[in-house]
């Protein structure tokens, strides 16, 4: 993010109570979900974007901080802001007519395979231009940012092909020039195209392209931080995900994969063989399957508003945790499974869904979340030296974003010290 245009000192002030998360930049498992570090009647300063001091407010001493803005933050919470470690934000067209059609009593899948769901969004995805995609892509993440996420996973995959790919993720890098905070994914085997379908072989060569013609030219622009894999029912096959998993580990991209989403395949196989930073979604998982992600040490990243949206069971959360496995939750805001924006509503949901408590759905969507991007050192934890990405809950409890889910909580939001709402 850019810092703000005349740097100043902000003092958030006599908060009830400020979630710090202070502690490990490690991803949290078990019990450490859960500890939120909280402060009360606790203070922030935030100087230059960053946090240059934070603790009870009966220790600040106000002197070396000049030019300061005060905020009084008596009867709010702090925390920091939201991450979004799961989004495909960068689409042309929609698919509303498909979700009519879902709730008419059609199936996912089913769409897919006549061509529909994702091959839909590939249509209409080639058909746009760079200008269109950036500037959709602008309206939804500065409506999530009002919503307090001020740090954006984002992958390509709607494209499956070179060019479209590349558009995809050029896409991104503007939006990152433009202060965003965005890790891009390149997600180029996402389906088997329509125009590899025929036969094994074209669907085999499409496989080729993706790791040798389109990851390949990805990584000379440096345009993708990751690396990720729809290894499921429908998409891609075990094996097919290893060939292209094996090229980008070669090519240097961190992996992430899209697992047990419809069945009970190998997604979790493949994540732990590359050690993936994030296997996503797990609706399907026995004991051994949890046992090693935890040993192979992969955030899984839980996406309940895609269960909602499809009339899917929740992963369950609490096995996850239990078997302490480190937990994200994250929107998977996508044209067709998943159109929710709102990671706070989808906290809520992985509470009532998925059996997370309040204090780990916070943990899931800001510092694991973070940590599974790379970004611990920035992002999802208040201590001073991180940067100033705070929110400013309108409540004396958190437990209300789960209480109270979907109510206007969030009531202003600060990426590097900058309000933006
Ligand atoms: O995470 N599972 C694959 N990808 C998305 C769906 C994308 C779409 O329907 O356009 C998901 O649910
Ligand atoms: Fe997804």
């Amino acid at each position: 993010m850019q810092p703000p245009p005349h740097p100043t000192t902000t003092i958030f002030r006599h908060a009830s109570q400020v979630l710090t998360l202070a502690g490990s930049p490690y991803p949290r498992a078990g019990q450490a979900m859960s500890e939120l570090g909280i402060l009360a009647d606790a203070t922030i300063v935030v100087d230059d974007g960053r946090i240059a001091w934070i603790g009870a407010h009966a220790h600040l001493d106000p002197k070396p901080f000049r030019d300061t803005q005060e905020i009084d933050c008596r009867g709010k919470t702090l925390m920091p802001a939201f991450v979004d470690s799961h989004t495909h934000l960068v689409w042309g067209g929609d698919r509303k007519d498909e979700l009519e059609m879902r709730l008419a009593g059609q199936d996912y899948e089913a769409i897919l395979a006549a061509g529909g769901g994702i091959l839909s969004s590939v249509r209409q995805t080639r058909a746009a231009t760079e200008q269109d995609l950036v500037a959709q892509c602008r309206t939804r993440i500065e409506r999530m940012r009002r919503m307090g996420t001020t740090t954006f996973e984002i992958k390509s995959g709607y494209g499956l092909d070179l060019d479209t790919e590349m558009r995809q993720l050029h896409a991104i890098r503007r939006l990152s020039k433009e202060g965003f905070r965005v890790r891009a994914t390149c997600l180029a085997a996402h389906a088997v195209p329509q125009e590899a379908r025929a036969s094994n072989a074209a669907r085999s060569d499409f496989v080729d392209v993706v790791a040798h013609e389109i990851l390949p030219a990805v990584a000379k622009e440096n345009l993708a931080d990751y690396c990720d894999v729809f290894c499921d029912r429908g998409a891609f096959t075990f094996e097919e995900s290893c060939r292209v998993l094996e090229a980008a580990q070669q090519l240097g991209f961190g992996i992430r994969v899209h697992a047990h989403e419809f069945g009970h395949t190998d997604g979790v196989k493949v994540a732990t063989r590359y050690h993936a930073a994030s296997a996503d979604h797990l609706l399907y998982l026995n004991d051994g399957e949890r046992a090693s992600l935890r040993e192979a040490e992969v955030v899984a990243t839980l996406l309940p508003g895609t269960s909602l949206v499809l009339g899917k069971p929740f992963a369950d959360g609490r096995a996850l945790v239990d078997s302490g496995v480190a937990v994200a939750v994250a929107t998977d805001c996508n044209p067709g499974s998943c159109g929710l924006e709102n990671l706070a509503l989808v906290l809520a949901l992985a509470c009532y869904g998925c059996r997370l408590s309040p204090a780990e759905a916070i943990c899931a969507t800001t510092h694991n979340a973070a940590a599974s991007l790379g970004y611990a050192g920035e992002v999802g934890r208040l201590e001073v030296g991180m940067s100033g990405d705070i929110l400013i809950l309108d409540t004396a409890d958190y437990r209300d974003l789960v209480y109270h889910a979907g109510s206007p909580l969030v009531q202003e939001v600060y990426a590097s010290g900058a309000r933006v709402r």
